[in-house]
């Protein structure tokens, strides 16, 4: 079977040195908060050129913990996207703010910029865009507004790290930068593991404490935090595969540039990059009316195909409104198809994925 997603196929290849680094660590018997995660941290934050970096559980985990540290919580709105993972929503939603939903781009599928004024209430607080797929949003554009209405921008980055908005790194651009590190994703964990990244000292400082319980130094708790930390074996996997995000990235856009060259089929529809993004690709998504016999078809031919994302979140039995729609974000729900992609995805399973598409 070939999978549209494949976390061993990442261990695979950086096997010998993940195998080395967790035997270090396990025979230095310190399993959290040392030497791997300080140095993660600080990696991190050369890497995508910010100040300060915090590891924390997940992601979802450190879109709440963002909206902690500037205040944001009951009686407050936060704008998002439906069109996204439901951890986006629930991390907002934990808070005690109301996430409220905007629809998407039918060109990048990314948030659509010019619904942001009308859904701006006295109660925002702030916007956290997704940038879905691998995909930057138009940051420019969206920073020009969230300063006109003073409000806050976090980027969820969890499926694109290592890509950029024009020469800058995501999660690098906004208020905070908010990462997952779960299994499937483009710099991944063997497990569940999250950051936040950001410039500003007094966000750093607030998030740390938030991350274990909402200790100061001395361990007493000044604020009411939560515990999400990420531990000492993860960080120490993490550090090596951060020095290789950039080559799986490039792999993960040669394989994009394969399907987009060479899927030629009325039937489906192929992703368009749009002008100001490197794309980190974590997932390739065509658009096909006819998904289930799409994937049934794939699936006879050993290829799993992926949905991101079937339910779209304002559909969820949590936040579900009477009449309240978002019609492309609906539309595309319902076409949306993610083919296999991801370093380590042989030559020959991507011509037969080809072949068999062009067939279909
Ligand atoms: C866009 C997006 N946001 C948030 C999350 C939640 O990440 P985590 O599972 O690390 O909490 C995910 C993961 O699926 C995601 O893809």
């Amino acid at each position: 079977m070939i999978f549209f997603n494949y976390p061993k196929s990442i261990y695979k290849l950086y096997e010998k040195e993940i195998l080395k680094k967790i035997k270090k660590v396990l025979n230095k018997g310190i399993y959290s908060r040392s030497e791997e995660l300080i140095k993660f941290e600080k990696n991190f934050s050369n890497y995508i050129n910010v100040k300060y970096s915090v590891g924390v559980g997940n992601a979802t985990d450190s879109i709440f913990l963002a909206l902690k540290s500037l205040n944001v919580g009951i009686n407050d709105e936060v704008i998002t996207v439906s069109h996204t993972a439901t951890g986006t929503a629930i991390g907002i939603a934990n808070t005690g703010a109301l996430p409220v939903f905007i629809d998407v781009k039918e060109s990048d599928y990314n948030i659509d910029i010019n619904l942001i004024s009308k859904a701006i209430t006295k109660k925002t607080k702030a916007i956290v865009v997704v940038h879905l797929y691998g995909q930057s949003c138009d940051m420019d554009h969206l920073l020009k507004i969230a300063k006109k209405y003073k409000l806050y921008v976090i980027e969820d980055c969890s499926q694109s790290a290592g890509g950029q908005y024009k020469n800058k790194k995501l999660g690098s651009i906004g208020d905070i930068g908010c990462f997952s590190f779960f299994p499937t994703k483009n710099l991944s964990a063997i497990g569940d593991g999250g950051i936040l990244s950001t410039n500003n000292k007094k966000i750093y400082e607030k998030v740390k404490a938030l991350r274990e319980y909402g200790w100061d130094k001395n361990r007493n708790a000044k604020f009411i935090g939560i515990n999400s930390r990420l531990d000492e074996l993860q960080a120490g996997i993490l550090n090596i595969k951060l020095k290789y995000l950039d080559n799986d990235n490039k792999e993960r856009n040669n394989i994009a540039n394969l399907y987009l060259n060479k899927i030629k089929n009325d039937k489906i529809n192929l992703p368009k990059k749009n002008n100001f993004s490197f794309h980190a690709y974590h997932l390739f998504v065509v658009r096909c009316k006819q998904r289930s016999k799409l994937i049934s078809y794939l699936n006879s031919n050993k290829i799993l195909a992926g949905i991101h994302y079937k339910l779209p979140v304002h559909k969820q039995k949590v936040f579900i409104k009477p009449k309240f729609s978002l019609p492309i974000t609906e539309k595309i729900s319902k076409e949306v198809t993610s083919l296999p992609i991801y370093p380590g995805l042989k030559k020959r399973d991507i011509n037969k994925i080809i072949n068999l598409i062009n067939k279909f």
